[in-house]
């Protein structure tokens, strides 16, 4: 599978992803990461865990992910095709804010993405979404409609999610992701969590 670090990009295989993973509580996954600003900002919160940061973009990791901190991984994958070596590892997975065909796949329960995620998963996993106005309204879907129907998918998929509820501007703001302060400080500032 292919990691970044700063604007390198090195292959890893299952032996060294294996030994970067040795001795950590839960390995979190942050997919659709973006720049990788919560993944820089949970590794530093959580010493005792390994946080990865997924994305099919690598122009925006280049920033975080130089950083000195030995429990944190970015790794450049599409969300309908996540790496194989991850199987059966992830005790967390968080996606915060999709657009694009991350939250269509979410919409549509995506077979490719939604078995993906099932199959990183450990069998007590736990999953959070957050959602924003503005990328569903361009998918064609109100916020809460949207949200609803993602629920219901993660539901069908065999996540235990709790029902959507609101995220107003002031959590929008504490929230550790870049598009979350871009958010707070935009036209639709309003955003919906769907948390195990
Ligand atoms: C609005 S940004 C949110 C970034 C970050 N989670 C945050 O809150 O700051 C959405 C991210 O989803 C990523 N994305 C969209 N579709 C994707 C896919 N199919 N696979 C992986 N990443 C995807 C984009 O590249 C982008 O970085």
């Amino acid at each position: 599978m292919e990691t970044i670090r700063g604007k390198t990009c090195i292959l890893m295989d299952l032996n060294e992803l294996h030994d970067r993973l040795a001795n950590y509580n839960r390995i979190i996954l942050d997919l659709g990461t973006g720049d990788g600003r919560y993944v820089h900002s949970l590794a530093e919160r959580f010493p005792a865990d390994f946080i990865i940061g997924v994305d099919s973009c690598r122009e925006n990791l280049h920033e975080y992910s130089r950083a000195k901190l030995l429990n944190m991984l970015f790794i450049i994958s599409n969300a309908q095709s996540l790496p194989c070596e991850l199987n059966g590892l992830v005790s967390h997975i968080s996606i915060n804010f999709p657009w694009g065909s991350l939250l269509d796949g979410l919409l549509t329960a995506d077979t490719s993405l939604m078995r993906g995620l099932e199959r990183l998963a450990t069998s007590t996993a736990s999953i959070d979404v957050h959602l924003n106005g503005g990328a569903l309204a361009d998918a064609g879907w109100p916020l809460e409609n949207g949200a609803d129907k993602i629920y219901y998918n993660l539901l069908q998929a065999g996540w235990r999610v709790r029902t959507p509820r609101c995220m107003d501007e002031d959590e929008l703001q504490v929230f550790p992701t870049t598009w979350a302060r871009r958010l707070a400080h935009g036209r639709d500032p309003r955003g919906m969590k769907i948390h195990s």
